[in-house]
């Protein structure tokens, strides 16, 4: 069935919920994306990183503690040339969890997640082009990493990925799979159909594993610096990469 212009286009998932434990005393009073790194709350450079890429629906996840917060520093989006929708995760149950709640956001249509604590020195709107011209399936973003045990790490056959593994021991290469995903109308399908993991969380990797099976799982390498600003150093670093891009 032909879809109308509104449906067909893609929309942004920004996934801020979780417990921000790792930065604690910081996050006792609110949600780490809220903390400021460069000149801005974190959360801006995410929903900078959709607009730039011409993505102008955005689904805010937080959880339940923060909304307001969330609500006063973004509002409705004009500020951004945007529209902001806001859902709460009750329970940090992992971001496939969290990424469920965006079904009814989505209407059918295709949809980029960014986690809110990943920061980027270079747009992602090649990616986004990259995938606009995909016909089915899911994609996600390589970078090669000195810790992949941190980490999703993809594990390649030549140009494929093969398997991704969340935070391996003994990592078998050195691409980390960092938090921007790219999915088809189907992802909330295959959310359903996975298990939590050890740690009791749905993990985004089991979602990507299913796409990998399926023989729909493409990806790009990510161009300049990445952060996962979860802990204080990997925030400080966050903190200099922003202030030397507005130079
Ligand atoms: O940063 C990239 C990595 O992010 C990937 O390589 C891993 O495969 C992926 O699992 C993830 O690992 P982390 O351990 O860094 O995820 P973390 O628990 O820090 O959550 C990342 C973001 O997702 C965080 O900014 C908030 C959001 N989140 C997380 C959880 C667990 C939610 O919205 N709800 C949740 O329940």
């Amino acid at each position: 069935m032909p879809k109308t212009i509104k449906e067909a286009m893609l929309r942004g998932v920004i996934l801020a919920g979780g417990l921000g434990t790792r930065l604690y005393p910081l996050t006792k009073v609110t949600s780490k994306h809220l903390l400021p790194v460069g000149n801005e709350p974190m959360i801006f450079h995410g929903v900078r990183q959709l607009t730039e890429a011409g993505i102008t629906e955005i689904l805010i996840v937080t959880n339940p503690s923060y909304v307001g917060d969330f609500v006063n520093v973004l509002g409705s989006g004009k500020e951004f040339g945007c529209e902001f929708t806001y859902r709460v995760q009750e329970e940090a149950k992992g971001i496939a969890n969290a990424l469920a709640l965006a079904e009814g956001f989505a209407a059918g249509g295709r949809i980029v997640v960014l986690l809110g604590d990943n920061i980027f020195e270079s747009s992602i709107q090649q990616v986004v082009s990259d995938f606009e011209a995909q016909q089915a399936g899911a994609r996600v973003l390589l970078k090669k990493v000195g810790d992949p045990e941190r980490y999703g790490v993809a594990t390649l056959n030549g140009d494929q990925v093969v398997r991704i593994d969340e935070k391996p021991r003994r990592p078998e290469s050195d691409y980390a799979v960092v938090g921007v995903y790219f999915y088809d109308s189907l992802v909330f399908d295959v959310i359903r159909t996975i298990e939590p993991s050890a740690r009791g969380e749905y993990e985004i990797t089991s979602v990507n594993n299913v796409y990998i099976e399926r023989g729909q799982l493409e990806h790009s390498l990510l161009q300049g610096e990445w952060i996962d600003a979860g802990t204080f150093d990997s925030l400080t670093k966050a903190h200099q990469i922003l202030l030397n891009r507005k130079e």
